[in-house]
């Protein structure tokens, strides 16, 4: 072999090699895409537990009226989590609920919204069992405010809008006013054009938050439902928080539950649950003199939050 056809045969290949090698590297992607859609596939296909009745009616907009009752409600058959539940919330009213962590209290929002039904009792919502609204027309009536609010990657714009698709932009900014977030905003680079969600601009918590209490007012939905809106978050933020819920309090039905006290001492009725049931009802002052568990949470939490305290001052 001459040196020439030497270096051309190596040439080659070396050329032929490096097609041969990225189609081996493709099967292993091909592989990993498959189980990703694999898994995709079966969360689609996913039946959910909870059907609509064939004559479902579209409620369309509520008052807010709720009731539950004796509802009865576990996630496994032996370890009934609700026990015997009853709750008369009218429209307008501000309830908290509050009670130890894993004692059911998102569980209630849950069976309100139904995520799951009760085994037994009802619930009702303007005096109709919620089971024979449409899921689509039930879920409506309610907006949210999450432990964590979760942004999508996009602009704050887009991010408070996903509460209401149909929002104008006048009204995405008076919900960002009610919500104490517009200063924050104002101050970001691009204003409401700017990108947060992965990859983008990140937020404090409280910020996160108030993003979050926006999302919910322009959703004007009748009724509004806050998971521990405020317990990822230390006192300051806590505070502003707060301020900014007070905004949203406006005539609609309330939910507020908490682990935090604080959160909902202005509610109008308190519900404590404990094992289940409810354990006591009253306004902030009234269980305070009851002296029972929620005296007890409220001054164990006192002592355990000195900085909330100080702040105030
Ligand atoms: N989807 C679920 N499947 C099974 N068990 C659950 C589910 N969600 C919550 N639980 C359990 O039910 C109990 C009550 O949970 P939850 O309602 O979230 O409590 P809380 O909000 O009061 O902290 C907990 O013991 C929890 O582990
Ligand atoms: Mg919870």
């Amino acid at each position: 072999m001459t040196i020439g056809a030497l270096t051309v045969f190596i040439s080659y290949m070396g050329k032929f090699f490096s097609p041969v090698k990225d189609l081996a590297k493709m099967t292993s992607s091909i592989a990993q895409v498959t189980v990703a859609l694999e898994r995709i596939q079966a969360i689609l296909e996913d039946h959910s537990t909870v059907t609509e009745k064939p004559n479902a009616i579209d409620p369309g907009s509520l008052k807010g009226n709720i009731v539950f009752e004796n509802v009865f409600f576990s996630y496994h058959p032996d370890t009934p989590l609700i026990k015997n539940f009853n709750l008369d919330v009218r429209c307008g009213q501000r309830i908290g609920i509050c009670g130890q962590t894993g004692c059911g209290k998102s569980t209630i929002v849950s069976l309100l919204v139904r995520f799951y039904n009760p085994d037994s009792g009802r619930i009702l919502i303007d005096g109709t069992d919620i089971s024979n609204f449409t899921l689509d027309g039930l879920r409506k009536q309610f907006g949210f405010v999450m432990q964590e609010t979760m942004l999508f990657y996009g602009s704050i714009r887009e991010n408070i809008a996903y509460g209401n698709p149909n929002a104008s932009d006048d009204e995405i900014k008076e919900a960002a006013r009610l919500a104490h977030a517009i200063e924050f905003i104002e101050k970001m680079p691009h204003g409401f054009d700017t990108l947060v969600g992965e990859r983008g601009v990140t937020l404090s918590g409280g910020q996160l938050q108030r993003i979050g209490i926006a999302r919910a007012i322009v959703r004007k939905s009748p009724i509004l439902i806050l998971d521990e809106p405020t317990s990822s978050l230390d006192s300051e933020s806590e505070k502003e928080v707060m301020e900014a819920l007070e905004n949203l309090m406006d005539g609609r039905t309330i939910i507020t539950i908490a682990h935090r006290l604080n959160t909902i001492r202005k509610a109008d009725k308190i519900y404590v649950l404990s094992d289940g049931g409810i354990a006591e009802v009253g306004c902030h002052d009234e269980l305070i003199s009851k002296g029972g568990i929620y005296h007890e949470l409220f001054r164990s939490q006192e002592w355990a939050m000195p900085s909330s305290t100080s702040v105030d001052k």
